[in-house]
């Protein structure tokens, strides 16, 4: 039997103040940790002041940047290096965002770069992937998955892969209201899964967390995260309200998935 440990992410994206990233920093140093991972992405300005708070506390709480560069340093004007974020104490970083890829413009290509610089430094990688509403109609789902799975991965070592987590975020559900049902996600999930498998081994694709985001709320978060292939979610808007963000924590602390796959 594989078991996957759920895991929840906050992505505070480019939200909080100082003040406010240090209150929800504090929010989230309660130690509900015990059998599932938490972590954090914050604005980059405030990984430091975030990650300081919850080594202080001694929370188990994951901090993670929501984006780097993949190069390791020069003139690249206002860059991030997966050398500066580990320096600061973070251990994960997000790469393919939605908001990146279609808001800021970050290729397919250039995803796989990133997140082949996360793995290789050492870092928990959280690739995001996920289809458009227009995508959606034309029954292009699972294909879109593919393609930017197949890139995101193109250029990691196999050896890296143990840190790799994948984010299902389709990106009509992201910041809209309107959630994935809990079969379609799963559908989504599966075809997901499977296509790890072909890029790499059944072991590696059982072990694999695959989380769902897009509008994930307390009133839903159970229903999502019970199915088989949803090992916890990536929360946006929710992750900026403590007492919903630590209610979702809570849904996933109960569903801890296994296959019956050998590993
Ligand atoms: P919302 O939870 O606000 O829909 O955002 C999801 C997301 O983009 C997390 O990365």
């Amino acid at each position: 039997m594989a078991t996957r440990r759920p895991f929840v992410g906050g992505n505070w994206k480019m939200n909080t103040t100082a003040r406010e990233a240090d209150a929800l920093a504090r929010a989230v140093t309660a130690p509900a940790a015990d059998d599932i991972d938490i972590a954090v992405f914050p604005p980059f300005v405030y990984l430091d002041r975030v990650s300081a708070a919850l080594r202080q506390a001694g929370s188990p709480t994951i901090v993670g940047a929501q984006d780097l560069d993949h190069r390791d340093n020069g003139a690249l004007t206002g860059q991030v290096s997966a050398a500066m974020l580990t320096d600061l104490g973070c251990t994960a970083a997000l790469t393919g965002h939605s908001e990146r890829r279609h808001i800021l413009g970050d290729s397919d290509d250039l995803v796989g770069l990133k997140t082949a610089r996360a793995l290789g430094s050492g870092l928990i990688c959280l690739l995001c992937i996920g289809e458009t509403l227009e995508q959606r109609e034309a029954g292009d789902t699972d294909a879109v998955n593919e393609r930017q799975l197949r890139a995101g991965l193109a250029h990691a070592k196999p050896a890296s892969l143990d840190a790799l987590v994948v984010a299902y975020e389709p990106v009509w559900a992201i910041g809209t209201g309107r959630t994935a049902s809990p079969e379609d996600a799963q559908n989504a999930h599966a075809a997901i899964r499977g296509v790890l498998a072909d890029l790499t081994d059944n072991r590696t694709a059982q072990a694999t967390r695959i989380l769902y985001g897009g509008s994930v709320k307390p009133s839903n978060a159970a229903e999502l995260f019970a199915q088989p292939d949803i090992d916890g979610g990536l929360i946006g808007g929710a992750s900026l309200d403590p007492e919903a963000f630590a209610a979702i924590c809570q849904a996933a602390t109960h569903t801890t998935s296994t296959t019956s796959s050998a590993r």
